[in-house]
């Protein structure tokens, strides 16, 4: 049975209008959050986030950009990663982290995965 994922809600914009602001088209912007680098894209179809740190060699994602197949691309050796699922759509078989987003009246928030490590 598969468990159902549960969520820290962290707000990271006061409203979708001002994370437009900051996050032109194809561009990328770097927020901490729960003590991690948080790479923000404004993709081809909407926003994502992903790991602000390449599972490559953890150069910040956040210096690359948004390919037209909407995939973040690494700055140091190119290897993209599909924005949707983390997974690289080139060059290694690795996957970076990635978070939800959710757009509500009172803003805009990131959802941090919560690890629930009691076994029983
Ligand atoms: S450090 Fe990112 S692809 Fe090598």
């Amino acid at each position: 049975m598969a468990s159902e994922k549960k969520y820290h809600w962290f707000k990271i914009f006061s409203s979708a209008e001002e994370m437009s602001n900051n996050i032109p088209p194809r561009r990328t912007y770097t927020i901490q959050v729960d003590g991690k680098g948080i790479c923000l894209v404004h993709g081809l179809d909407g926003f994502y986030a992903v790991r602000d740190k390449c599972p490559h060699n953890g150069f910040p994602l956040s210096a690359g950009f948004c390919s037209d197949v909407n995939s973040i691309v690494c700055p140091v050796h190119r290897y993209h990663f599909d924005l949707k699922t983390g997974r690289a759509v080139s060059g290694i078989g690795a996957r970076v982290e990635t978070y939800p987003i959710k757009i509500t009246e009172s803003g805009v928030f990131l959802g941090v995965e919560e690890f629930n490590w009691w076994p029983f």
